[in-house]
């Protein structure tokens, strides 16, 4: 095995330099951030005063004191002293002036069912009505957890909402999580009530959901927490339409039960700004979920600038976040930022090609979308099932998002093209869900874009790229490294729920020198992606870093990998993941995904080869390159690279139950193994220490 001795952090990065593209003249005409001199007032020297034009932008019952303590560090507290609370932030306040406009818009997703605008009035309404069956049937106090397991329905912001004005922490798991997903974080977030529904439509199907509660239920129980209530909501009023029997003294029906709040109001609880506002769970199948606790003051505050700033929401556009509120993209900018700000939202129940690829983009004309928001997975898979879709339909974004991944350059194209139709301009916005809201993020109406790069640092933050040893990659310099945040920001999570222990070890011990310190310059928060800045102070994110495939000491990282075989005309998917080769360590495999219409074919592999061959270089050749039917994803639309790993190394997939598709992975592993041994590739024996190793590839927690 040859050896090139890099550090740890260091992943070889062969990507070329992509192109400017310039934000339309009628865009920089209308934009919310419009003022050059906003960069000087969030420059480091004003730090951290800055992020009181965040805060000024919500309404509090009383005015904080200190902007940021740093007395617990990594404890951070924002805005401290200052009470508010936020569902008055967003509900009450507007009814003056937008009583009457959409709130929400909810489209169902079979299409011969009414869509539904919920006004600020209505939302206010159902929010109080529901706050006052939360605290009066079922007894829920200031700082209680309450599980929500809820698809995308009005009733999920609206039970968020409600919880909110009573100071009640939730939780809300992603609806196409299993019953066991939501016990699990029912035990941990020690709930007593459980908000779920009893079916909802996906894929033009009406799923039985209510199923999955009884699940939650023993499973939380066997963890030590027993659920006292199980609110139903019901997916069609006042019709059950879920196979799983009630269970008498335990199940109630929310729709029912409220008849008795009809008109009820609830005043909101006067919050101090480091309440926690909800727990959102990091999706986790093999560790144990975290509890990222976020604040109410901080987070707001800093969903609300952002998505003003960023989403450049004004009142009078139409804003559809293309994401689930089960992840934090749905909350912060489908719910808290865009409410926050009295927008309206659009919410659509279900998959984006359902019943065709042509229905966002029906959805866009037909409700008069002009910011839309989604992530490189469902815009891949548009890009695969409908690339002329778009052009079809009479509808104009002036703006369009991509988050959650890093996007190919090939794919952004045919995003600003074919979807944006060369009129909108692109945010590509790096965070996590322990973020709260953007890191990183051209400023839409001053910065050019560049495809594939998430751009500078948004308003306030202060990046680094530190090696393994601490010490900082030169700035510009393009060379790999991990990608930090130096400074505290307003919408960073306040701790791990019950483990604050995990909370420093995970995000702070990394570069910490001095752990009695209070100066936050001390505490760089490590973001666990690597991630390069290229001359013109652009970010590119590399991925985790522990998505990293090492080829005889090149660590090589699997976006890079994938964007150069997505360059091959004839490819709408890629994955790379490592194999054992005895010789270089680990070699390359690749998984690709054909456009529609097209059969697999050795020429198509070749290319494939060649593509990185030349891209990025003969090390990374891959050993085999299979084109398979679809990858397997998770319902987040994440590909799941342990589960390939695995069957190119002969080894187990691994659990596979949170698969949207887990029919997939037998036909994919009958395929490979097959011509595997067809070529005389049957592995060795693996070694406790390799199998772990792809067993935990491209974790997607
Ligand atoms: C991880 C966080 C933040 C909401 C959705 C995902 C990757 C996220 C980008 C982007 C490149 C990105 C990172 C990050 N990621 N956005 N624009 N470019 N990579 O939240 O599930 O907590 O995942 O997603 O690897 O660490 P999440």
């Amino acid at each position: 095995m040859s050896e090139v001795q890099v550090s740890e952090a260091e992943i070889a990065v062969h990507w070329q330099e992509e192109g400017y593209f310039y934000p339309p003249a009628k865009f920089i005409g209308q934009a919310n951030a419009n003022d050059p001199a906003i960069r000087e007032r969030f420059a480091e020297k004003n730090f951290p005063e800055c992020f009181k034009e965040y805060a000024d932008l919500l309404t509090w019952d009383k005015y904080w004191h200190t902007t940021l303590d740093t007395s617990k560090a990594p404890f951070w507290k924002w805005f401290v002293g200052g009470k508010l609370n936020a569902s008055f932030n967003c509900v009450d306040r507007h009814l003056a002036k937008y009583r009457n406009k959409a709130a929400f818009v909810w489209v169902p997703e079979p299409e011969d069912q009414v869509t539904q605008a919920i006004t600020y009035q209505e939302l206010y309404r159902r929010v109080n009505e529901m706050a006052a069956l939360l605290r009066d049937y079922c007894g829920l106090k200031t700082g209680d957890r309450v599980t929500l397991h809820l698809p995308m329905v009005p009733d999920l912001p609206v039970t968020m909402l409600a919880c909110a004005r009573l100071g009640v922490i939730h939780s809300e798991v992603f609806g196409g999580f299993s019953g066991a997903a939501c016990g699990g974080r029912i035990a941990d977030s020690q709930s007593k009530i459980l908000i779920t529904m009893d079916a909802y439509y996906r894929n033009g199907e009406l799923l039985d959901h209510k199923v999955k509660a009884d699940e939650a239920l023993a499973v939380a129980e066997k963890e030590g927490q027993k659920v006292d209530k199980v609110l139903i909501w019901q997916r069609h009023a006042g019709t059950y339409s879920s196979k799983t029997p009630m269970v008498k003294g335990r199940d109630f029906i929310v729709n029912d039960v409220l008849q008795e709040y009809k008109g009820k109001i609830v005043e909101p609880v006067s919050m101090p700004a480091e309440a926690p506002l909800f727990l959102m769970y990091t999706s986790g199948t093999t560790a144990k979920p975290k509890g990222a606790q976020h604040s109410t003051g901080g987070y707001l505050s800093y969903v609300a600038g952002t998505s003003k700033y960023y989403q450049d929401i004004h009142p009078e556009d139409t804003y559809w976040c293309f994401a689930d509120i089960g992840w934090i993209t749905g909350h912060s900018y489908i719910v808290y930022g865009p409410l926050a700000l009295a927008a309206t939202s659009v919410m659509y129940e279900g998959v984006p090609t359902y019943p065709d690829p042509g229905r966002p983009w029906r959805i866009a004309e037909r409700l008069g979308v002009n910011i839309f928001h989604t992530a490189p997975t469902t815009i891949r898979m548009l890009r695969k099932l409908g690339p002329d879709e778009p052009k079809k339909y009479n509808y104009h974004f002036k703006h369009m998002t991509t988050v959650g991944e890093p996007i190919e350059p090939e794919v952004w194209r045919w995003y600003h093209h074919s979807v944006g139709k060369d009129e909108a301009v692109i945010v590509d916005t790096w965070w996590q869900t322990e973020n709260g809201g953007f890191l990183c993020s051209t400023l839409p109406a001053f910065d050019k874009m560049k495809p594939g790069s998430a751009g500078p640092p948004v308003l306030g933050i202060y990046p680094t790229i530190l090696d393994e040893q601490g010490n900082e990659v030169p700035r510009g310099s393009g060379k790999a490294g991990n990608i930090c945040i130096r400074n505290p920001w307003p919408g960073i999570f306040q701790t791990v729920w019950g483990d604050p222990d995990r909370f420093v070890s995970t995000y702070y011990a990394k570069y910490n020198k001095k752990k009695d310190s209070t100066d936050w310059r001390d505490w760089p928060y490590f973001a666990g992606d690597g991630a390069l800045q290229a001359e013109d102070g652009y970010f590119r994110i590399l991925g985790r870093v522990d998505d990293v495939i090492n080829v005889a000491g090149h660590r090589l990282g699997t976006k890079e990998l994938e964007s150069a075989a997505l360059t091959v005309d004839e490819i709408a998917e890629a994955a790379a993941v490592p194999v054992i080769d005895d010789t270089r360590g680990r070699a390359v495999e690749m998984y690709i995904a054909l456009k529609p219409g097209l059969k697999p074919d050795k020429q198509i592999e070749d290319k494939v080869s060649a593509a990185i061959d030349k891209l990025i270089g003969k090390i990374a050749r891959p050993k085999n390159v299979w084109i398979v039917p679809d990858m397997p994803k998770t319902r987040s639309g994440k590909i799941m690279r342990r589960v390939i790993a695995g069957i190119s190394n002969f080894t187990s997939p691994g659990d596979i139950t949170t698969l949207a598709n887990p029919e997939i992975v037998e036909t994919i592993k009958h395929h490979v193994e097959s011509e595997k041994v067809k070529s005389g590739q049957t592995p060795r024996e693996l070694s406790q220490a390799e199998m772990e190793e792809i067993k935990a590839f491209g974790r997607v927690e």
